[in-house]
């Protein structure tokens, strides 16, 4: 027994920001972003938290479904840029719909809702839980270094859900994850300790683009080939690739080393940028609610970011 997907919602918040809007800020251009990136807009909160944008795409993906919160077994989030260290997102939201079932929080950066998704799967075969509720929610525009043009362009805010249910669907998965911290890191506030003697680093996203960029194609090129491989399926059978919206030259680079079309990739990033661990479930959301997808499709969705990790799943809708 694993999971089927019964229902997806998507939460952004209202304020959008184009391009041009940012070379009021850094030194950018919307060319620049748009041929590097792909990314015309993005959204920004002006007044909500991340927690506040878990809680809105929980409520619409319970509506999609038709599941009550009282139903809930368990609830999973993720998150890199809540306000909050404690409460998790999973409990606020679980507070939130007046849920009681368990929740707690996962950290695995932009790949964190397919370890959502494996670890929910987890709960399906033991036989402990019925209805899962997942979340993903960043407010990445809190973390970003606004004058570092080299991060603040990329990233937006938003969040992502789903109610998964017994099912079939979850069919396979693959991790690979490279820990260490000189390629992306996001430090905390260290605290004012009078015994700690090491220095404060800036509390914003670290990261070394060319590298990930590498990690990127690499990883999600070999973990969709073995899975491929291993379920004994070609590209053909797949209805829709979901990567991990972080640049667009990634997928078509990815694309383009699987020998696939670009077509065959789900692609928003124009319009929502890098939300981080929402990015997978808001495609998902977006192409549910577009009617894309239909029961039975074969699915791959697939992510990576600071770890470093990348996750890819194998899934039937
Ligand atoms: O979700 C987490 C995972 N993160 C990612 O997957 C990010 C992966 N990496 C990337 O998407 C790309 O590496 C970036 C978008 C971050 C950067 O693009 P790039 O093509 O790798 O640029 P680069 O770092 O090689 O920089 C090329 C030039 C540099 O100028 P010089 O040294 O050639 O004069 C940068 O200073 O582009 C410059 N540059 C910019 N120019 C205008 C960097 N950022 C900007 C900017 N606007 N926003």
């Amino acid at each position: 027994m694993s999971f089927t997907v019964l229902g997806t919602g998507m939460y952004v918040p209202d304020r959008v920001v184009k391009n041009d809007e940012l070379a009021n800020f850094v030194d950018t251009s919307d060319e620049w972003i748009q041929q590097r990136v792909g990314i015309r807009e993005r959204r920004v909160c002006t007044n909500q938290t991340a927690i506040d944008l878990a809680c809105e795409a929980a409520v619409r993906a319970l509506e999609n479904s038709g599941v009550q919160p009282q139903e809930l077994d368990l609830i999973l989030a993720a998150t890199v840029s809540s306000e909050m260290v404690s409460p998790g997102v999973a409990q606020m939201v679980q507070h939130h719909l007046g849920a009681t079932c368990m929740a707690y929080d996962i950290n695995a950066a932009c790949s964190a809702f397919i370890f959502l998704l494996e670890t929910a799967a987890g709960y399906f075969a033991r036989g402990k839980a019925k209805k899962v509720l997942i979340v993903g929610a960043e407010r990445m525009s809190r973390i970003v270094d606004w004058e570092d043009r080299s991060t603040c362009v990329i990233f937006g805010d938003g969040a992502g859900a789903a109610v998964l249910g017994e099912g079939d669907g979850y069919l396979d998965s693959a991790f690979c994850v490279k820990g260490g911290d000189d390629v992306i890191k996001i430090p905390q506030f260290i605290g004012k300790s009078p015994f700690f003697e090491k220095e404060q680093e800036s509390p914003y996203i670290h990261m070394n683009g060319q590298e990930t960029f590498k990690f990127a194609v690499s990883s999600i090129c070999d973990d969709i080939r073995a899975l491929l491989q291993r379920q004994n399926l070609t590209a053909d059978d797949i209805a829709y690739i979901v990567p991990h919206q972080a640049n667009k030259r990634i997928i078509a680079s990815a694309a383009n080393r699987l020998h696939l079309p670009i077509e065959k990739f789900y692609i928003d990033i124009e319009r929502y940028g890098n939300t981080s661990s929402a990015s997978i479930p808001i495609a998902l959301d977006e192409m549910n609610r577009a009617g894309l997808l239909r029961r039975g499709d074969l699915l791959l969705l697939t992510a990576f970011g600071g770890g470093l990790a990348s996750a890819t799943c194998l899934l039937r809708w």
